[in-house]
């Protein structure tokens, strides 16, 4: 059974146990103010979830694209993609645990045929703080159920997922209870980390074993459900949303109990085809297929980077789809990356001209099933997307182009070299080596110093042209400040990051010609604490960061991005967060009302001239840009 045919058959088996089919959301989520992006099936029904009546019911079924930006780093193993289908069903205070359970079993195992000995589940071992009872109700049910296939399930305690590497699984056990981090479910992760005003409660996850030799013991230690090893892979998440968070922190009992399940459709397919990886499956297989192709190179051993290139084009064309376009800000910017690493890996596979015209049909035929009511701009998203592969390929050709004149000149390349290609053309030392070596133009030895040096030079000139500037009178006032206030961000994180991330600010002053900026600290900055934290602006300088804003509401602001900011009860319920550097890892997140730069490469150097008490407990630092 293909990935389209378990999406139908799912809907089709929860639509004959009595639920509706309702339209998923879109995947960029306009002036919501809790999320960029729809990252689950229940996003879009909290509002019922917490009791509002549902106008289609209270069961719910549908698959929901989802997007989550935050496991970016972890695509390029098997199991991991940004972008995936969610296939969910919801009962809004209708049936609970023992309905739920039974269906998802036979789902598997009578629909998509999966064999129930290969069929692993986790329960919530409860939680003494917050007087969380242990899901002892959920485990026994899963002992019937398994019983009823003939199985007898052992049930084990195993509480933390370090626990379970030591632990491993014993013989006969099938059931296994873990703590918050692993069985229980809220948007923000954990149970301390449950957003306030939330529905949330115990899941109970369902896994699937590939077998006994996929684990690498060394690396992960034992299998068990919760191993990070490739031993067994979560296919599906049974939420008992039960609770819901008070302002106090603490946890009130929902009157009407909801169960909210998600599914992972990819993974789900992987399962029903015996691979554990999910870039094997019909969604993936015929782009991987194409890459090879088009790279002549095989997916055994360009495994990580095909998988980047086809994760990251789905997500590009599914937001393209949505009419969203590339753009510097949040969602524009996110796709603007998916893009970008798609291309550049690709790089690595030697494919080095426009080839996403021939991978976007792939991917948009893959996903003729979802409905055009999120679809809503399918015929513009190849354009789209071609025209972002142009121009970012225009930026990497100047370079490449000139790398080549300068190597037809010279027999070996220097880091002088290097950095022109950089600092002129934007094209990346990183890619330059790579070329080189792709080409077989040699490099001197110390190419690296060099280029090192060449942009140590470089600031320097640029100090003395700034000076200069300023001496002359010709200084552009509004340019300046704007690049002290964004470098003054830039401080703040680097104190928090060097002397103590308790750190904040306690006042600042901006003009054209230094910033001032008082903090809480318990004592003078050591010369060694100083210049760690000139250094730390300077290389974030250097990276030359993103710096990104967009409005949001006070309370996500605060809670989920953990923005930094100063006057909480004071602040309107909108407000404005700029972020440094990745937005998902950023270096800097504050609330601020702007203007800043663009991106930090132009602030110029910084040094900090003063560091003094300015009253009790609170230190000044007089910094300028050089
Ligand atoms: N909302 C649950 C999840 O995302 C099902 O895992």
């Amino acid at each position: 059974m293909d990935a389209n045919e378990i999406r139908q058959k799912f809907l089709d088996f929860e639509v004959k146990k009595g639920h509706k089919i309702i339209q998923p959301a879109p995947l960029v989520l306009e002036g919501d103010p809790t999320t960029l992006f729809t990252g689950s099936g229940m996003q879009p029904l909290l509002p019922y979830l917490l009791g509002k009546e549902h106008p289609e019911g209270k069961r719910l079924t549908d698959s929901q694209p989802s997007l989550r930006l935050q496991d970016i780093e972890d695509v390029g193993d098997p199991r991991h993609t940004t972008v995936f289908e969610m296939l969910g069903n919801w009962s809004l205070g209708d049936y609970f645990k023992r309905e739920q359970i039974e269906n998802f079993f036979e789902f598997l195992t009578k629909v998509v045929g999966l064999d129930p000995a290969k069929i692993y589940v986790t329960c919530f071992i409860g939680d003494e703080k917050y007087g969380i009872p242990k899901d002892t109700e959920a485990a026994e049910i899963w002992q019937e159920v398994f019983k009823k296939a003939g199985i007898e399930a052992k049930v084990a305690e195993i509480g933390s997922a370090e626990n379970g590497d030591k632990r491993g699984i014993k013989e006969g056990e099938r059931i296994f209870f873990y703590d918050d981090k692993e069985n229980w479910w809220s948007r923000g992760g954990g149970i301390d980390s449950t957003p306030l005003g939330d529905p949330c409660g115990p899941d109970s996850e369902v896994f699937y074993d590939f077998g006994e030799d996929k684990q690498d013991v060394e690396k992960y230690g034992l299998a068990h459900p919760a191993s990070d090893g490739a031993r067994f892979m979560e296919i599906g998440n049974q939420v008992f949303m039960q609770y819901r968070r008070l302002d106090d922190g603490s946890f009130e009992e929902l009157a009407h109990k909801n169960v909210d399940f998600g599914g992972g459709l990819e993974r789900i397919a992987a399962a029903a085809i015996g691979s554990f990886d999910v870039f094997k499956i019909s969604l993936m297989k015929p782009i991987i297929d194409k890459l090879e192709e088009i790279s002549g190179k095989s997916y055994d051993n360009n495994t990580d980077e095909m998988r980047v290139i086809a994760d990251h084009i789905r997500g590009a064309y599914l937001l393209a789809a949505q009419g969203l376009a590339p753009s510097n800000k949040t969602q524009g910017y996110a796709m603007r990356r998916l893009v970008r690493r798609a291309i550049l890996r690709a790089l690595d596979l030697g494919i080095s001209a426009n080839f996403l015209s021939e991978i976007i049909p792939i991917v948009a035929s893959n996903y003729e099933d979802l409905p055009d009511s999120i679809l809503t701009h399918r015929e513009s998203a190849l354009n789209v997307l071609l025209k972002e592969e142009n121009a970012f390929r225009g930026t990497l050709n100047r370079g490449l182009r000139e790398l080549n004149k300068i190597s037809s000149h010279n027999k070996i390349l220097s880091g002088e070299d290097l950095f022109k290609l950089q600092d002129t053309y934007g094209f990346p030392l990183e890619l330059s080596v790579e070329e080189c070596y792709r080409q077989g133009i040699e490099l001197t030895s110390g190419y690296k110093k060099e280029f090192d040096q060449a942009l140590k030079e470089q600031r320097e000139r640029s100090q003395t042209a700034s000076k200069g500037m300023f001496k002359g009178g010709l200084e552009d006032h509004g340019e300046q400040t704007v690049k002290y206030h964004t470098a003054t961000h830039l401080l703040l994180a680097a104190l928090q990051k060097i002397v103590s991330p308790d750190i904040v600010q306690k006042g600042s002053n901006t003009t054209s010609e230094r910033t001032r900026f008082d903090f809480n600290c318990d004592h003078k900055l050591s010369p060694e604490e100083i210049s760690a934290v000139e250094d730390q602006v300077n290389e974030w300088i250097a990276q030359d960061l993103p710096v990104v804003f967009d409005e949001y509401d006070k309370k996500y602001a605060r809670e989920v991005l953990k923005a930094h900011g100063q006057f909480w009860d004071k602040y309107p319920e909108k407000l404005k967060v700029y972020t440094i550097g990745d937005f998902d890892n950023p270096i800097s997140r504050e609330v601020c009302g702007g203007p800043h730069v663009e991106h930090t490469g132009v602030i110029g150097k910084f040094r900090i001239k003063k560091e003094e008490s300015s009253a009790a407990g609170i230190r000044r630092i007089k910094a300028v840009l050089e």
